[in-house]
């Protein structure tokens, strides 16, 4: 079991499309809205869907870093598990699945989170992953009163963080590090993760200077598509994938989806119209979006309706809306895209999440998409 090669992560297995599920740490998950049934979060749900997913061969269980939460009626995402301790809690109650951790960088000092990962890394049985974040909301910094640093400074600081962290999974000895951030003497942490040689890295930069972090530092590349046309999409993905490429990197692309399935489309558009439009928190999607600079000084009203729209139904994720026939169509325009994996995420992790193993994955094991589910 130890040093258990890099190519054995789920994150590598031969799926055409591979699944995972986002934000289940945080209350309303991705879904700003005040419909019934929205995502309470506690440990004994959050339990029982990643025991769920990970007997269906789902790939990976990611965790969003929230410090604190938008306001609004639903004060969304303000109960939040802290994203190492879920990440080594679900990791102990799963045996498949690639279990992230997200790290705001300049939130955790790199000695710290090597070793968090490490532990994470042995708990897991070499099933761990990071999603690197460099962090977009000023108000939680400030509760750290932690430096905010201007925006393509943060991934200069988070390249010298990552390189920080990969010495000490990998040097054995001490080892004394000087960067332009970070100035350490006799640095030495045991034991090393057990994947060989590191763990995988994510990173959801969409900026330029985030895409350049992505390409030359991460393994996945966490990106929103801009057109949602195969077309646009296609030469999205392909750009960042060829910006790695030229850096002699192969970064895989993977993607937020929002799922809402019922028997009937009508049905489907019909609870999606139902809870972003009748039950959406406008309060809180408007202090989001203010605090991404989307406002109505910067972007047009039909372009700001349409991302507020998105952002209810799912943190502006990519819509997969429909029966479970059309949803898996829609998969296989995702790979035509280039799109390696999906985090879903859905109103009611628990309901949904059954429909989704029940439904949605025997089509997707049909339509070649993925292979059929090895039972553990
Ligand atoms: C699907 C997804 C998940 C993200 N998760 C987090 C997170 O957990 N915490 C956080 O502070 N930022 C998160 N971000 C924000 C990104 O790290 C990044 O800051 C954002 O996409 C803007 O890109 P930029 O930093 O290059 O401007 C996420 C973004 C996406 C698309």
């Amino acid at each position: 079991m130890f040093n258990r090669p890099l190519a054995e992560n789920p994150l590598y297995n031969d799926n055409k499309m591979k699944i995972g599920i986002i934000a289940m740490n945080c209350s309303h998950g991705s879904t700003i809205s005040q419909v019934e049934g929205a995502w309470e979060m506690n440990w004994p749900d959050t339990r029982e869907v990643a025991v769920m997913a990970d007997r269906a061969g789902f790939e990976a269980l990611l965790p969003v870093a929230r410090w604190r939460g938008y306001g609004g009626p639903t004060n969304f995402n303000n109960r939040t598990f802290e994203t190492y301790n879920w990440a080594a809690g679900v990791a102990a109650v799963t045996e498949y699945s690639c279990i992230f951790s997200t790290s705001h960088v300049p939130l955790t000092h790199p000695v710290a989170a090597a070793k968090q990962c490490a532990t994470i890394d042995h708990i897991s049985g070499g099933r761990f992953a990071l999603n690197v974040v460099c962090g977009w909301f000023k108000n939680e910094f400030e509760m750290f009163g932690a430096d905010w640093k201007e925006h393509d400074v943060r991934y200069e600081y988070a390249t010298e963080w990552l390189n920080f962290v990969r010495r000490i999974w990998t040097e054995d000895g001490e080892f004394d590090f000087q960067g332009r951030w970070f100035d350490s003497k006799n640095v030495w942490s045991e034991p090393k993760p057990i994947q060989s040689p590191m763990p995988p890295v994510m990173n959801a930069g969409g900026s330029e200077a985030g895409q350049i972090f992505a390409a030359t530092q991460a393994d996945m590349n966490f990106v929103i598509l801009k057109e949602r046309d195969i077309e646009g999409g296609k030469s999205q993905i392909a750009h960042l994938k060829n910006m790695a490429k030229d850096a002699g990197r192969d970064v895989k692309s993977w993607i937020h989806v929002y799922v809402v399935c019922r028997d009937t489309e009508k049905e489907a558009q019909d609870y999606l119209n139902h809870y972003v439009n009748e039950k959406g928190d406008f309060e809180a999607v408007n202090n989001l979006l203010e605090i991404f600079g989307m406002q109505s000084e910067t972007l047009p009203n039909e372009v700001l309706d349409e991302f507020r729209f998105h952002f209810i139904a799912g943190h502006g994720g990519y819509p997969l809306v429909g029966t479970p026939e059309q949803i898996v169509d829609e998969i296989g325009k995702l790979i035509e895209i280039g799109v390696d994996g999906m985090l879903i995420s859905w109103v009611d992790y628990k309901t949904e999440c059954k429909q989704w193993i029940d439904e949605i994955l025997p089509l997707m094991e049909q339509a070649g998409q993925r292979a059929p589910v090895k039972k553990l």
